[in-house]
């Protein structure tokens, strides 16, 4: 009895041990509903193989805290296999040599030939794949309550003063016009789409992705923050540091007209049961549209031992997997990181998103996100956030903010 006991255990420890060498452990910071919902579909695609899922998860979106806890991982010698990361993240991990490489995978599977050169840019260090891009989002996107624009007879506006007259009309009528949180991330989300329907694709190019001074002092970025501190009369008085999906649950719960968010804010209503045309529309941020603001969530894979090494591969084949790009972007609100994948599964905002995204490609109106890591790097991005949100709560006036910014990007640099 005790030899059999004994030999149970044996195999069930065993077992174990097997399992654990097909592990994969994961930092990423999709934990609302919506995000998680998406990422299930990874976790199920890699258990299907043998392949199992070690959580770590670090609330808070746009993922700066994520980023810090991967500082103190990495610093003590123990990196995770894969982490959730956005833009010149990757290329400063690259640089620092802490990440693997995946031109084995990515020559045997063409990713070359599929994922487009812009996100290229952010997956490749130095001619080597060092991560696995799993969609593209983009911030310049608003999302309303339909009920309450059809009971107030609004139609989607297509400019700056039709977006204003449907605020106006929201909040006469009792509701909370503008869902938002009031973290510095969200206030440059907002700052994304207000300087692009501002300025214009050029404008927003030389600003926020060249850097000019000209242009980040000039006449038409004063212009970008009166029209923040303008917004800023639309938010409800609790909104100071409300995570963006409790700000999306507003609008879903017709407590709000609008957010104006990523599209990442989809995962949120088609969790809680909505259907965009039914329940709620998507349309581009008045001003905005036929340019598209990006953001790409890769997995960058960190260089790990020879004995996770073969799981790591695994995940991001499964990653780039074009059945799983479909799967994975119908539920997050993001858009496949491959050509080649087709719109069928997708619902009409996904399949807006995918043909404004090919065409923003194509005509050259399609820049990286300022808020989200694409425009420039973490520390320009750190400062334009300080003076946006500085901006955004009244601590300085348009005119001050606009030298600020000139001045906190130069020192950025
Ligand atoms: C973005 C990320 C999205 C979404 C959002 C909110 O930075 O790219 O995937 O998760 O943060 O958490």
């Amino acid at each position: 009895m005790y030899k059999l006991l004994m030999g149970t255990v044996f195999s069930v420890a065993l077992t174990g041990s097997v399992m654990a060498a097909e592990q994969v452990e994961v930092l990423h910071w999709w934990t609302s509903g919506g995000e998680a919902a998406a990422l299930n579909v990874l976790k199920g695609n890699l258990e299907k193989e043998g392949v199992a899922w070690q959580d770590m998860p670090v609330a808070g979106g746009g993922g700066e805290q994520a980023m810090t806890v991967l500082r103190a991982r990495v610093t003590s010698g123990n990196p995770p296999t894969a982490v959730q990361m956005l833009g010149f993240d990757i290329t400063d991990w690259a640089e620092q040599g802490a990440l693997a490489d995946l031109n084995d995978l990515a020559a045997k599977e063409g990713w070359d030939k599929v994922v487009p050169e812009a996100l290229q840019k952010f997956s490749k260090y130095d001619g080597k794949w060092v991560a696995a891009p799993v969609n593209v989002h983009s911030t310049n996107w608003v999302w309303a309550n339909k009920k309450i624009f059809d009971e107030l007879g609004i139609a989607e506006p297509t400019s700056w003063d039709e977006l204003i007259a449907a605020l106006d009309k929201i909040k006469a009528a009792g509701k909370v016009a503008v869902a938002h949180g009031g973290q510095p991330w969200q206030d440059a989300t907002i700052f994304d789409a207000v300087v692009m329907s501002t300025g214009g694709p050029d404008f927003y190019k030389k600003a926020l992705v060249d850097l000019d001074p000209e242009a980040l002092g000039s006449d038409t970025m004063k212009t970008a923050f009166e029209r923040m501190a303008q917004l800023r009369t639309y938010v409800d008085d609790n909104f100071s540091g409300r995570d963006w999906n409790l700000a999306s649950a507003m609008v879903i719960e017709g407590k709000a007209g609008v957010q104006f968010m990523g599209d990442w804010a989809k995962g949120e209503f088609l969790k809680a049961g909505q259907k965009p045309g039914v329940d709620f529309s998507c349309f581009r941020f008045p001003g905005t549209q036929g340019t598209v603001t990006f953001n790409s969530d890769q997995f960058a894979m960190f260089s790990v031992g020879e004995d996770k090494q073969a799981a790591q591969v695994k995940l991001a084949a499964a990653i780039a997997e074009p059945g799983f790009q479909s799967a994975f972007n119908v539920v997050k609100g993001s858009v496949p990181a491959r050509t080649d994948v087709p719109d069928t599964d997708f619902d009409d905002c996904g399949k807006k998103g995918m043909k404004d995204l090919a065409e923003a490609s194509a005509s050259g109106k399609l820049f990286g996100s300022m808020a989200h890591g694409h425009a420039a790097p973490a520390a320009v991005k750190q400062a334009v956030y300080d003076v946006v949100t500085a901006a955004f709560n009244g601590q300085v006036d348009p005119a001050a903010a606009t030298k600020q910014l000139v001045e906190a990007v130069a020192a950025a640099q």
